[in-house]
């Protein structure tokens, strides 16, 4: 098991049932894209709810690419797998009471047309992964082994010549040595690739490695051109990326021009509430239009006590910088934030490599189409995890014995005395990405992208042959790789849809409603 967010924790709880289970995480059990999670987790409570609402209004907002038999499942599956992890876990879910089984208090968000938002506070994820954690390790079945990053997958095809995976090869960082972990099942857990732009929400670890390892060793990837941008993470020279919830906006927030007029009025039926990615290109709009470097979320009209009670960790971030919520609009700007592509599994977490799986935000199980409906995130977490519990013993084979397969060889490798080029390429990766593959894109830009990258490309895969592998040059090995098949992918789609949108193609065409997919054949 490859990470150690809610998907990985949670396969692991449910696998450990009848089996051992090792995560390897590549730096605290905490540091996950969970973690970070502050909304919540989306699923039919709500008296006025129902299924079909769902399900209509994850479609929709999906931009023709979901495939509803995923997005069913999963809305179907949501409420018994939420109330599980309350009532199975501890997960403290905010209740309408203080009686235990009161119903959950539900939140609202972007582009859903009920409340249906299970949330803890503004702080979901952090509980969330505090319950999951804690009943990891009690379990005598669990060993979870930190700082431990991944470099690649093992290969039945250079075994035997079938296709397959039995493992990893893992830097084991506190010791500074490579470890062979071979397993019938590997799971990638590692969530999404964030950090393959500039500015992101997510934390550093989310580099994409899973997605460019499962496409080195030949599994499909796809729609990577669908990278959601997050219309309002904190603006302030010392905030690093933190996210102000569009929970805010769900309870009344309303997005604002400097000069106070409403951003969206007229712009979408939902005003603030509209989907991310209508959102994010109105705000990107008005940040070319007036050369302005932020636009405001305000929130001052709404009762000062329920502000606070409700978002205790925004409030006290926004005043630990100065900010008041309560008495002056929060500053915010669009970033980088969840990754809807990812490695083709079906909804049980299945890839088209036979003992590799994924679950969570490196996947593409269908469930998010060209546009992620908020708070969709976790629940598809959860029910790819379970999903893959149930069925993964049927989906591997027994590694090979030791012996019939490589141990990490170093080669002529010697320790790098030019980590100069790590930090420089890893700037220009990021920089690149989010100038020319932002929010608004063109064939020029994608273009000069691509050119950039090739480059980058020749001269990280040098660097990784002559040098001994360190976490930072494996990370940087990902975003490069990461970006190449985003900006692939974005060139490939000749329309505007969803998260995808050209300046060339500014219409959604018909003719293009599949999903992007690449293997490795096609790629460096
Ligand atoms: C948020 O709280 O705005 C993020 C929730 C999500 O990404 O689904």
């Amino acid at each position: 098991m490859l990470g150690s967010g809610l998907a990985g924790l949670f396969f692991a709880l449910r696998v450990a049932e009848r089996r051992t289970v090792t995560i390897l995480t590549k730096h605290r059990r905490e540091s996950s894209n969970t973690r970070w999670a502050q909304g919540g987790i989306s699923a039919v409570f709500g008296p006025d709810d129902d299924f079909d609402a769902h399900v209509a209004d994850t479609l929709k907002v999906g931009g023709g690419l979901c495939r509803e038999d995923m997005v069913r499942r999963a809305v179907e599956l949501g409420p018994g797998l939420v109330a599980g992890l309350a009532k199975e876990f501890g997960v403290q879910f905010d209740r309408v009471s203080d009686d235990a089984d009161a119903p959950f208090e539900l939140g609202r968000e972007g582009g859903h047309s009920r409340r249906r938002v299970v949330h803890h506070r503004d702080m979901t994820g952090a509980e969330i992964g505090r319950a999951l954690i804690e009943a990891a390790e009690r379990h005598p079945n669990i060993t979870i082994l930190e700082h431990h990053d991944v470099i690649d997958l093992l290969s039945w095809r250079k075994v035997d010549g079938e296709a397959g995976c039995f493992g990893c090869y893992a830097l084991d960082i506190a010791r500074d040595r490579v470890v062979a972990f071979v397993s019938p099942i590997t799971v990638l857990a590692t969530g999404g690739a964030g950090k393959v732009y500039r500015y992101t929400s997510n934390p550093h670890v989310a580099t994409g490695d899973g997605i460019a390892m499962a496409y080195r060793i030949g599994a499909e990837v796809s729609n990577l051109e669908f990278m959601q941008f997050h219309p309002t993470i904190l603006f302030h020279p010392d905030a690093k990326s933190f996210l102000i919830s569009e929970a805010l906006r769900g309870e009344g927030g309303i997005l604002r021009r400097r000069d106070g007029s409403d951003l969206m009025a007229g712009r979408h039926p939902m005003g603030s509430l509209a989907p991310r990615d209508v959102v994010a290109r109105e705000i990107d709009a008005e940040l070319k239009r007036s050369g302005q470097t932020c636009v405001e979320l305000d929130m001052t009209h709404l009762d000062h006590d329920f502000i606070v009670d409700r978002f205790p960790a925004i409030h006290a971030r926004c005043m630990s910088l100065g900010i008041d919520m309560r008495r002056t609009p929060i500053p915010v700007v669009p970033a980088a934030h969840y990754t809807c592509g990812g490695v083709v599994v079906d909804p049980w977490g299945r890839t088209s490599i036979p003992g590799l799986m994924a679950i969570g935000e490196v996947a593409m199980s269908g469930m998010h189409g060209a546009c992620r409906l908020a708070s969709n995130s976790l629940l598809e977490a959860v029910v790819l995890a379970h999903g893959a519990a149930e069925i993964c013993d049927d989906f591997g084979r027994e590694p090979p014995a030791t012996g019939r397969f490589d141990l990490w060889n170093e080669g002529d490798a010697v320790d790098s005395h030019e980590a100069v080029m790590v930090t420089a390429n890893w700037e220009e990766v990021r920089a690149l990405m989010w100038n020319y593959v932002g929010i608004v894109r063109s064939n020029k830009r994608l273009a000069r992208a691509r050119r950039r990258l090739e480059v980058l490309h020749q001269e990280i895969r040098e660097y990784y042959w002559h040098y001994r592998v360190t976490r930072d040059v494996l990370e940087l090995r990902s975003i490069a790789l990461v970006g190449y098949l985003m900006v692939e992918s974005a060139l490939r789609r000749r329309e505007s849809r969803g998260l995808h949108f050209t300046l060339d193609y500014p219409e959604l065409d018909a003719s293009m409603a599949s999903e992007t997919v690449f293997t490795r054949q096609e790629g460096p």
